[in-house]
């Protein structure tokens, strides 16, 4: 980490209460640490949004396993581009439904069209790309 540099920031006091009560039910004890999430936040999904920009992330999907041919089907797209994702994680969450979650990596735009492929797969009850960040940058 670089050395700290400290500012003062000007805020409305309503404001400023809410942003504390906010971070308190968060579980943060200081507002310079919940800050410094919130900076960081907003510069990972600034990084998101180029499109060839080198990201990382989880894509979570819940869907029933006896829709006919789902499985393949996600599985086809997901070998479709090994090079995207790192690790499929699998459970049978009870009788009918199945959660996965995808490790990807790679270009934002590649990574975000193999989310939504198989997010609008018809079958899948649920999905959400979760953008993260390798942390290199940050
Ligand atoms: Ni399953």
């Amino acid at each position: 980490m670089s050395e700290l540099s400290r500012i003062g920031v000007a805020i409305d006091s309503e404001l400023l209460k809410k942003f504390d009560d906010h971070i308190a039910m968060r579980g943060y004890t200081n507002r310079s640490e919940a800050f410094r999430d919130m900076i960081r936040d907003e510069l990972v999904q600034k990084n998101w949004e180029r499109p060839d920009s080198n990201v990382v992330g989880t894509v979570t999907l819940v869907y029933d396993h006896h829709v006919r041919m789902l499985n393949e089907r996600l599985t086809d797209m997901q070998h479709d581009h090994h090079h995207n994702i790192l690790s499929t994680l699998h459970v049978h969450l009870d009788h009918d439904n199945c959660l996965e979650v995808l490790v990807v990596r790679g270009k934002a735009e590649a990574v975000r069209k193999i989310a939504d492929a198989l997010i609008s797969t018809k079958g899948v009850k649920h999905g959400r790309l979760t953008i993260t960040t390798s942390g290199a940058e940050l």
